[in-house]
């Protein structure tokens, strides 16, 4: 059903930008959530405008801090008309190293941006879907939060714990009309991933049985389905994505 109100974390990246366009295809009202010291912001909006979605909201805000989440879901709800219907918790980062070689400040990051952020929003919005009796939150995890990949220690613990989110908050709102399910990505063609070393990137995409990467769109096409009335009886659940690389 269209005319729903959705937040998207990350919202200026390769796949937030996919999620947002989906969305406002399906014809709902998309929140673009981003962090406050991302310069591209104008740049973003324009390049939004120029292809056709002209009514994006934008809030700022560092979605590590509970105090920045709690503002900025109160801005959305105010610039959009009504409360959040559609919850994607899809803003990430790498700090990708060895484990030997990982400074504790880059494990922290990705924790506190990765999983702690999940706390920090779905805890602005999860209470009021309930209430309503009418709720979709969306949680990206990662394929190599499922099989673990080496240099990504802090990155696969802290998606694998958005796995564990998903499953039991799914238990807990399963009979309130809210589900709650995580996307599980394999590579996708975002900057993200194109921040890998080249040999290393090359090695990845040769692994992967359809010897190419996601597409942003995609993983949109995913959270437009998981967003939508006929998805109500998946909760909990995690969505693999990955061009056959892994079956968990
Ligand atoms: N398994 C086991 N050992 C490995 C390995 C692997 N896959 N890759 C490298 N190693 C070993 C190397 O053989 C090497 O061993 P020696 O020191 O004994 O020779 C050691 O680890 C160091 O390897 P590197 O030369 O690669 O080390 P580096 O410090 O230059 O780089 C790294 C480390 C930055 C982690 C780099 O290996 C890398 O970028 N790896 C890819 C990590 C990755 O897949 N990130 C995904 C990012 S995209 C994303 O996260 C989106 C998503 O959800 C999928």
């Amino acid at each position: 059903m269209a005319n729903r109100i959705a937040l998207v974390t990350g919202a200026m990246g390769g796949l937030g930008t996919a999620i947002c366009q989906a969305f406002a295809n399906d014809g709902h009202k998309v929140v673009a959530a981003y962090h406050p010291e991302l310069d591209k912001k104008d740049v973003w909006v324009a390049e939004m405008e120029a292809a056709g979605f002209k009514d994006f909201i934008c809030v700022a805000g560092d979605i590590s801090k509970i105090e920045d989440c709690k503002a900025m879901v109160a801005e959305a709800e105010e610039k959009a008309g009504g409360p959040i219907d559609i919850l994607v918790n899809n803003a990430g980062i790498t700090r990708d190293r060895m484990f030997g070689k990982m400074e504790k400040d880059q494990w922290d990051a990705v924790m506190s941006t990765n999983l702690t952020s999940l706390f920090n929003m779905t805890k602005q919005v999860s209470t009021k879907m309930a209430e309503r009796g009418w709720g979709r939150i969306i949680n990206m995890s990662s394929m190599n939060g499922v099989k673990g990949q080496a240099g990504q220690s802090n990155y696969a613990a802290a998606k694998a714990g958005v796995i564990g989110f998903t499953k039991s908050l799914g238990q807990e709102l399963a009979n309130k009309g809210v589900t709650v399910n995580a996307i599980a990505p394999g590579y996708v063609g975002t900057k993200m991933v194109m921040a890998i070393r080249e040999d290393v990137l090359k090695g990845i995409v040769d692994a992967i049985p359809m010897k190419r990467l996601c597409k942003p769109e995609e993983i949109g096409g995913l959270c437009s389905y998981l967003a939508s009335d006929i998805s109500a009886y998946m909760t909990g659940a995690t969505l693999n994505i990955n061009g056959g690389a892994y079956y968990a």
